[in-house]
């Protein structure tokens, strides 16, 4: 269910990517109130932030409110979550020292929702003791600072000043509204396709995106829980929040799954892991002065799935899935009895929109007996209901 994020921005050359914050939280349910301070609206104007967000945009404490109340007040009230995107020295400076002079920072004094801090400014005012004490006095107080990055500054300076991109600000503020349900859960993941190096320039891979196995990361991240994802090559970005171990061949997938297996409690194997590779890597690349090529030998890779069943203690819970295109669940049964897994996930990959590439998902989980469906929905909604079940099952299972 969509949340009320108060968005607060104040007066800095950041205040462009606070649109995009704006624009990502909207995107996905939840109702942004911006609340702009004096000079941030020389920076940027209020119908960006309206046009984004579908809200009025407040600026100023006394322009009476659509309805009768207290503005400061209610949108302190309604807040599920406050951010300050970007925090200039001078705001931080006084809600450090208790100084309400404007709407924005009356409404943080007054809020008792969550408050995440992005600060924003040139290096040598970063480094400045007074602000330094600032900082330490908001951090004391309960406030959560997303400590900015180092790099170029708009003020031609280089160090450290620049305010966090718009996605991680994004990523932080949806974690901050996610009941940490799985906090005490450790998982092991693996993503995406593995590569079968023929010669030093080719290779034997399938088409694997990785984003089912990634999402189901960053939602198990978000929900409390550490994750360490083993993930082939993908176009994606590491997980923020997670331990990213990249591998390319099967081989290596196995080695790091060994490796890590014993600290985790839960192990999803979202991974399409060839089933083959070449016998042996050509040294050199092969030549194409031939009409056939017939001496490509390949062998069997390791069922990683299937090692790990027989490794993992009798606590430790195993999701495998399975790529079906037709007769989905009578294959998916099969292979839950051969694979012995806790769970099975069944892909249905028979329809372009949610097949490898895609962004969305169906399909079934089989869980003992039982076989729940999972009607189409974003690879990000799958993983959800996915992670709630593994929670259901330990829970059941009393660990
Ligand atoms: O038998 P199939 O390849 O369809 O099984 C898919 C499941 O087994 C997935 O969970 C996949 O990650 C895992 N698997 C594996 N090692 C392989 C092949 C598949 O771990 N070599």
């Amino acid at each position: 269910m969509g949340k009320n994020i108060l968005l607060g921005i104040t007066g800095g050359i950041a205040a462009y990517k606070a649109a995009s914050l704006a624009s990502s939280l909207s995107k996905k349910g939840h109702s942004v109130f911006p609340v702009m301070t004096a000079s941030a609206c020389e920076f940027i104007s209020p119908l960006t932030f309206r046009t984004l967000t579908n809200n009025p945009v407040e600026v100023d404490m006394f322009t009476p409110p659509e309805r009768h109340e207290v503005k400061h007040i209610s949108l302190a009230d309604k807040a599920d979550l406050a951010i300050i995107a970007p925090a200039t020295a001078n705001f931080m400076a006084k809600l450090a020292r208790g100084i309400a002079d404007d709407l924005l920072s009356t409404i943080i004094m007054a809020t008792r929702a969550k408050v995440l801090i992005a600060p924003a400014m040139n290096v040598n005012m970063y480094q400045d003791a007074s602000f330094q004490k600032n900082l330490a006095i908001l951090q004391e107080r309960g406030f959560t600072i997303i400590e900015p990055e180092s790099g170029p500054l708009a003020c031609g300076y280089e160090g450290k000043g620049r305010m966090v991109e718009p996605e991680i600000l994004a990523r932080k503020a949806l974690a901050s509204l996610t009941v940490k349900d799985l906090a005490d859960l450790s998982f092991l993941i693996t993503a995406g396709p593995t590569r079968e190096p023929l010669d030093p320039v080719r290779y034997l891979s399938n088409y694997s995106s990785g984003k089912m196995g990634y999402a189901l990361a960053e939602r198990a991240v978000a929900r409390g829980a550490e994750v360490t994802l083993i993930s082939g090559p993908t176009a994606l970005s590491p997980v923020g929040g997670a331990e990213n171990i990249l591998i390319e061949k099967a081989a290596e997938m196995q080695k790091a799954v060994r490796k890590e297996l014993a600290q985790h409690d839960i192990i999803i194997m979202a991974a399409a892991v060839s089933d083959f590779r070449p016998h042996s890597i050509k040294e050199e690349k092969i030549k194409k002065d031939q009409q056939k090529l017939t001496e490509l030998e390949l062998e069997r890779n390791p069922d990683i799935l299937t090692e790990v069943q027989k490794l993992k203690n009798s606590n430790q819970v195993l999701v495998g899935f399975a790529a079906e295109s037709s007769d989905i669940l009578v294959k998916g049964r099969e292979k839950y009895q051969r694979k012995k897994p806790e769970i099975l996930v069944v892909n249905d990959i028979s329809q372009q929109e949610i097949g490898f590439q895609a962004d969305s998902n169906a399909g079934w989980l089989l869980v003992q007996d039982e076989e729940i469906k999972i009607s189409q929905r974003s690879k990000v909604a799958f993983a959800e209901v996915i992670l709630d079940e593994i929670k259901q099952h330990t829970i059941s299972r009393g660990g």
